[in-house]
């Protein structure tokens, strides 16, 4: 049987979503020590960039329900000694019981994937980011219930967080408004697949009108460092601040994956201010791969 794989939201069904997220949030209260569905069950990190949540929740489910989980670092294998991604899959995946990776290179998660014969997740590639998307939305039906006809906002860049979230707008049919500047927009085709859910805007405020949810990202992302002044400058006018959520609705919510940068995509003031739920959304990364490690390796 080919085995499933979670590399973008679109891999799993929209019903298969909304279960698995409420899944995740049973999982959050769920006091069982003696629920050990990972017992005997290995998970394989593969880390080419840096990680503190994705790290540490991944191993943390693992261990907290019977299993273990492996870090690998290319530094460290035989991956990055030029030996070919075909066979580092295929010798890994016939020791574990399921694998993680965190590339630059999307290619490299599903060129690994097509010679597993485990499932594979990504755990950020520069073109997605779907884990933290399950735990974005985890977050949103806890706080708020359903996100179906929904308005979310993105300010920011049009990068892995923007793309995973407008494959979120489809699997969980929501608007999504995006405000960016126009040469850091996301790629046509994943925007086109959305139809009708996705709307540009030239300012944050806009952008915000009558908005469930804002979220945003680094300016710069894991592998841009050089880009940093640059970026500085092309994004100045699309920062989070008090007067985007005054365009929000008064009880929108406030998100942003982590690693943030006060003061530029974001203000101390919102995301340390009320409708911030960054620290239950980055807590939600554990709750919901728990739930996404159980749908792929218990089936
Ligand atoms: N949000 C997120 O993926 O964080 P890490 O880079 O710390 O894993
Ligand atoms: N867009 C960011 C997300 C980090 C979790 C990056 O790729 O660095």
């Amino acid at each position: 049987m080919q085995p499933r794989h979670f590399i973008s939201l679109l891999d799993l069904s929209s019903a298969e979503l909304h279960t698995l997220i409420q899944r995740a949030i049973q999982l959050k209260t769920h006091r069982d020590p003696n629920y050990q569905p990972f017992k005997g069950k290995v998970l394989a990190m593969i880390f080419e960039k840096s990680s503190t949540r994705t790290r540490i929740s991944f191993e943390s489910g693992m261990a907290q329900f019977g299993g273990s989980a492996l870090f690998l670092s290319p530094r460290d294998t035989q991956l990055g000694r030029g030996e070919p991604l075909e066979d580092s899959a295929k010798v890994i995946s016939s020791m574990v019981d399921c694998i993680m990776l965190r590339t630059n290179d999307h290619e490299t998660v599903t060129t690994f994937a097509k010679h597993s014969r485990v499932p594979v997740i990504n755990g950020l590639t520069d073109l997605l980011h779907p884990c933290q998307l399950l735990a974005d939305m985890q977050t949103y039906f806890e706080l708020r219930g359903d996100i179906v006809g929904k308005t979310v906002t993105w300010v920011g860049d049009g990068n892995n967080m923007c793309h995973s979230y407008i494959n979120a707008a489809r699997q969980f049919d929501f608007k999504l408004n995006i405000a960016c500047p126009v040469d850091y927009r996301p790629l046509q085709n994943i925007v086109d697949a959305a139809g009708h859910r996705v709307a540009f805007f030239n300012t944050p405020e806009q952008a915000a009108q009558q908005a469930d949810l804002v979220v945003t990202d680094v300016w710069a992302s894991m592998g841009q460092e050089d880009e940093q002044k640059k970026r500085e400058f092309v994004f100045k006018d699309f920062q989070v601040n008090a007067k985007t959520m005054a365009a929000a609705k008064s009880d929108a919510l406030f998100m942003h994956c982590l690693p943030a940068h006060r003061g530029e995509e974001v203000t101390a003031e919102v995301i340390d201010g009320p409708q911030s739920v960054i620290f239950p959304e980055a807590e939600n990364r554990l709750h919901a791969q728990k739930a996404l490690l159980e749908f792929l390796i218990c089936r």
